[in-house]
């Protein structure tokens, strides 16, 4: 049997343990650096079925009624590759054209946001 000694069982925890305090730091250095309308975006509970309106009026054209991608990507499960905030910046900052950037009030962004993370 392979006998494992604590140093070799805490070489990988520590690794993972640096690597874990890396992202929380990144993350955190991010977050501070949210402007006032992200902020206000952030703190509305948003209302998936107005987003769902904001975004087949927007967005459908590039991404499919059922966001599952034509001009722009598949939108399903984007929750898991980007966080709130960098869907927002997707949505509001147009540095990824061909998609344009958006100008939507922080409620209308939140909707959206929600409905986002819902598909
Ligand atoms: C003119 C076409 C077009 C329109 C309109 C458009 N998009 Fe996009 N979108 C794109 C393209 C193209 C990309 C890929 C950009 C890249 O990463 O190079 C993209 C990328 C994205 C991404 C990132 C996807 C990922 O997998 O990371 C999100 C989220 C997104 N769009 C949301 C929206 C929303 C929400 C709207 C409406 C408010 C919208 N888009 C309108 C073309 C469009």
């Amino acid at each position: 049997m392979v006998r494992l000694s604590w140093k070799t069982m805490a070489i990988p925890g520590l690794a993972l343990l640096v690597v874990g305090l890396i992202g929380f730091a990144i993350n955190a250095i991010a977050e501070a650096g949210q402007t006032p309308y992200e902020r206000s975006v952030l703190s509305f509970k948003g209302n998936v079925s107005t987003g769902q309106d904001l975004f087949e009026a927007n967005c459908s054209a590039c991404h499919g009624t059922e966001a599952k991608g034509w001009v722009g990507p598949n939108l399903e499960e984007v929750k898991e590759r980007k966080s709130d905030l960098q869907l927002i910046r997707q949505v509001t900052r147009g540095e990824t054209p061909p998609m344009p950037k958006f100008e939507l009030n922080e409620k209308q962004m939140a909707d959206l946001l929600s409905y986002l993370k819902s598909i």
